[in-house]
């Protein structure tokens, strides 16, 4: 197999994952199945961790941007680790809420939040609301006065960088739904409107360049760009803007084509640039948040599937049909995203035929990979993707009415179940 990333195998020629045997998991649990390893997901929010004590002094908070991958354990998990959480929608908020997540440590996101959205927010004290575009302001400042409460505010800006990543992915340039444009001067004009508002407090700025990315320039571009403008913002209204957020986006390795930075690089790369940047302009080093998804949880996963058929068109391709698809990892679709592929049953052997991995769903293009090597695969057969732990589960739908798989947690050689799959009865739960 090629392959560099180090594979853990037992003697039964089994992969292993957090310690457990990898088929022994498929066997307990069924397939498909998502499973989670502990240890690197606390790994990865403790290397952000130290790296904000290490460059910015403890100056900071990583909040988990848990779109990645969003069910009640991740949030237990982020809480005892020390980090908060960014929320994107009423339905994560109210996940974090049913652990007693620390509300000051969330932020809360959306470019179109709801009214029953912003008030879930208000009421339950969020730390800070990431503003999208004016009108929100408007709203938030209307029912903060209702409540009688002052929201703290963090605005999302444009910085005008394109990242080089995958169109529906990049967030930073312009010509993109998300926040306030600089170029135009409609960033400066909402920082006064809300400097004169007194239902809200302007607190931050925020960007959010896009994801996947693997070059350490366009975040210390974006980080520039946004301290350049907390100093015209104090220049031009004499307020000192005190938190610069700068969103998520490290990449991570899906395959050997990635070669992602360690985060200290990045972390080191940026700090640089904002502390030489906030002595130029006359600002204080702001206090720092960042909103990593991908990096935290990616790694961590592996999603096992059974083979059912391997249909070999001569001369055409060879499809290895698994029991899942783009129901539950619906980014090869979305994003034509390359995967490392291997059979748990027989992790050790060599990689000799290359197939077409695809799903069960009733659609040609759902498919999990094309051109991928793999050990010469048999129905029954115990399929693991690597690299699923970020944007797979929660990116799950119920098209065909395949039920949404399990998510097992392992570590040291123990599994539990965090999250129950889906049943048929549950599919019809709101069927009237
Ligand atoms: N902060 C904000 C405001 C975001 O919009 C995102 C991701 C993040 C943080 C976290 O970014 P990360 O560290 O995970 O790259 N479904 C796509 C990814 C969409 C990312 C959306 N926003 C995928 O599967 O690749």
């Amino acid at each position: 197999m090629k392959m560099d990333r180090k594979l853990s195998v037992n003697d039964a020629d089994h992969l292993v994952l957090g310690g457990v045997d990898a088929v022994g998991l498929a066997q307990k649990y069924g397939t498909p199945l998502y499973v989670m390893e502990e240890d690197t997901i606390r790994a990865a929010m403790r290397a952000y961790r130290d790296s904000i004590d290490r460059f910015y002094d403890g100056k900071g908070l990583i909040c988990y941007a848990s779109k990645a991958f969003s069910c009640k354990e991740m949030y237990r998990i982020a809480k005892s680790e020390g980090l908060g959480a960014d929320v994107v929608s009423g339905g994560e908020l109210y996940t974090a809420l049913s652990v007693g997540f620390p509300m000051e440590n969330v932020c809360f996101h959306g470019n179109n939040k709801s009214d029953d959205e912003i008030r879930m927010a208000l009421e339950n004290r969020v730390g800070r609301i990431v503003v999208d575009n004016i009108e929100e302001l408007g709203r938030i400042s209307v029912l903060a006065d209702e409540l009688d409460m002052i929201q703290p505010i963090m605005f999302r800006i444009k910085p005008g960088i394109d990242a080089h990543t995958h169109n529906f992915i990049m967030t930073g340039q312009i010509d993109s739904k998300f926040g306030f444009a600089l170029e135009t001067g409609e960033a400066m004009a909402a920082v006064k409107q809300a400097i004169e508002n007194p239902s809200v407090r302007l607190v931050g700025v925020h960007c959010h360049i896009g994801s996947q990315i693997h070059e350490v320039t366009p975040f210390v571009k974006a980080a520039e760009v946004m301290v350049q403008f907390m100093g015209d913002v104090k220049k031009e209204t004499g307020y000192e803007i005190e938190e610069l957020n700068l969103g998520g986006g490290y990449g991570i390795r899906y395959t050997d084509e990635d070669d992602p930075v360690p985060y200290a690089e990045y972390m080191e790369a940026v700090s640089g640039a904002i502390h030489k940047k906030a002595e130029e302009v006359g600002i204080r080093v702001p206090f720092i948040l960042m909103e990593p998804g991908r990096s935290i949880v990616g790694e961590a996963g592996t999603t096992l599937y059974t083979v059912g058929s391997v249909k070999q068109i001569p001369g055409i391709r060879t499809y290895v049909s698994i029991d899942g698809g783009m129901g539950d990892n619906p980014r090869y679709i979305l994003y034509q995203s390359k995967y490392d592929f291997l059979l748990a049953n027989k992790a050790g052997a060599p990689a000799d035929t290359v197939v077409t991995v695809a799903g069960k769903c009733c659609e040609s293009g759902d498919l999990l990979g094309e051109n991928v090597p793999l050990a010469k695969a048999e129905a029954g057969d115990i399929m693991a993707v690597l690299s699923t732990g970020a944007y797979n589960y929660s990116m799950a739908s119920n098209y065909n009415r395949n039920p949404v798989p399990p998510v097992v947690m392992v570590q040291d050689g123990s599994d539990r179940l965090i999250v129950r799959g889906q049943t048929y009865e549950d599919l019809c739960h709101n069927d009237i």
